[in-house]
């Protein structure tokens, strides 16, 4: 087992800093960024399923659910289609509206998750189109949908799942700018530069990583906090769920995470300096709206630890501690803003002595209902 952590003191963590290059796996041979190509096999032959479709439904369960979320942004934002975001298991009980104008996309890196797979069934029955996303090849979500693509993130073996989601959202990004080129609801200009973003994200991952010393530091001053907020705003806002969900998973520390603005509307009652608020602050159309939700935290002794842009000095300022990212386009910023919520989850429940790649009570696939 020593061997298969390749030096690394958990699966985790070996993960983790895998991010760079099973990113690159990804999207080798399907993104030309020079040559303005994506080309995804599973995609070619049904590319009017989606251009036509009213609406695409995604489903999934757990991490996979936030990278739906993700994906909703963008979607919506570059290919201009309707996006609805569904917990398989709520979509499954719930009579849903279901035709044949729809697609619905599954998301799932094990290929296993039932729920996930009863709303593959419920959604073929009813006439859609359905696409996959799996990481496991072979597994039977892959087999039970029409088509799809594979990440290529390799065995996932902790429980709390981080190269899996980054891979999806990898996957998810390229299908988004492959349809707006298609529906030409992208400039040929904005589509080029987004390409060519996206083929610099492993290394801006890796320069993400190189924090890890610093997110040390921040892990040993908040690891006996009893319950963390993560906040963040339009494509960061899954990520602000997901960096919460991490926490939660394996240092069993409650977390939540919000959409920033909602904050006035409930846990704004619950902020003390007893209370860290993990606040994605980076170069955004919300960063001032978010620099002011800072500013009601700090003006009620909420200690904050914030995600800026490279360079940021406005939040620096105001910010306990800040875990600083490599500049990227909007759309692509949850690929780079993820990495520091893990490190800091990781080194917390390692400060914590907890179980890091089995935590209690999870399982890696969840093949009951
Ligand atoms: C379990 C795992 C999570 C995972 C979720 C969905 O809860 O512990 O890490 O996100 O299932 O799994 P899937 O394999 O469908 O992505």
């Amino acid at each position: 087992e020593q061997i298969e952590k390749g030096g690394f003191d958990h699966f985790m963590l070996k993960e983790i800093y895998e991010q760079p290059s099973v990113i690159k796996d990804t999207y080798r041979g399907r993104l030309l960024a020079n040559k303005g190509i994506i080309k995804l096999g599973g995609l070619e032959d049904y590319i009017e399923k989606f251009t036509n479709a009213d609406r695409i439904i995604i489903v999934a369960c757990g991490t996979s659910w936030h990278a739906g979320l993700v994906a909703e942004y963008i979607f919506e934002d570059l290919a201009r289609i309707p996006v609805e975001v569904e917990y398989a298991s709520e979509f499954r009980y719930r009579n849903p509206i279901i035709t044949e104008k729809d697609v619905v996309i599954a998301i799932s890196q094990s290929g296993e998750t039932a729920d996930t797979l009863a709303a593959i069934k419920l959604a073929k029955e009813k006439g859609a189109f359905v696409y996959g996303i799996c990481n496991v090849v072979g597994s039977t979500i892959s087999r039970e949908t029409h088509s799809g693509t594979y990440t290529h993130a390799g065995p996932e073996i902790g429980v709390a799942s981080t190269k899996a989601f980054t891979t999806q959202i990898t996957v998810l990004t390229m299908i988004a700018l492959k349809l707006a080129k298609v529906k030409g609801t992208i400039s040929h200009s904005d589509y080029m530069l987004h390409l060519r973003e996206l083929e610099t994200i492993p290394a801006k991952v890796e320069e993400a990583l190189q924090s890890d010393a610093h997110i040390k530091v921040i892990a040993e001053e908040f690891k006996n906090a009893r319950n963390f907020l993560y906040l963040g705003r339009g494509y960061n806002f899954p990520v602000a769920l997901e960096g919460a969900l991490k926490l939660k998973e394996i240092s069993y520390i409650h977390a939540e995470g919000y959409p920033a603005a909602e904050m006035k509307h409930g846990p704004i009652a619950l902020i003390d300096e007893e209370m860290p608020v993990v606040v994605i602050a980076v170069n955004s159309n919300h960063y001032e709206k978010v620099v002011s939700n800072i500013q009601e935290i700090k003006s009620r002794a909420g200690r904050i630890i914030a995600v800026v842009t490279e360079g940021d000095t406005l939040v620096k300022e105001m910010a306990d501690y800040i875990m600083e990212v490599p500049h990227t386009p909007e759309s692509l910023t949850p690929l780079v803003t993820t990495i520091p919520l893990q490190l800091l989850s990781y080194h917390i429940a390692v400060m914590l002595n907890r179980n890091v790649d089995q935590p209690r009570n999870l399982a890696k696939s969840v093949t009951v209902e």
